[in-house]
């Protein structure tokens, strides 16, 4: 078993030469609103959900994008209730939430 059942990487980068980042789809408030959830659900800590800040993942053309371990899992999201679904079906129920998984041709 590991540590945290669940871990979960936001990109929060922001580029200033204009390329496409993660920053520019308020990547940042789906990761605040994510943390929140999570401890409100009681689902942070050892033995649960880990919610971590990354830097670029190399996916950035699929941005905003998480990734979601053990089961490697990356999703891209519109708003809020999508964040929801995600911690609520994936992080607590351990269903993956299809209709936000990042198709696998989405790379930089
Ligand atoms: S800027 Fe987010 S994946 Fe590259």
């Amino acid at each position: 078993m590991s540590y945290y059942q669940r871990h979960v990487f936001f990109c929060l980068n922001q580029r200033s030469n204009g390329e496409a980042s993660c920053a520019d789809h308020d990547a940042q408030a789906a990761f605040d609103h994510c943390k929140s959830r999570v401890k409100q659900l009681g689902l942070a800590g050892k033995d649960g959900v880990r919610v971590n800040k990354a830097g670029c993942l190399d996916r950035c053309a699929g941005g905003p994008v998480a990734v979601v371990y053990p089961e490697a899992v990356w999703y891209s999201w519109v708003d809020q209730s999508d964040i929801d679904e995600i911690v609520e079906s994936h992080l607590r129920d351990g269903q993956v939430v299809e209709r936000l998984v990042l198709p696998d041709s989405v790379g930089r």
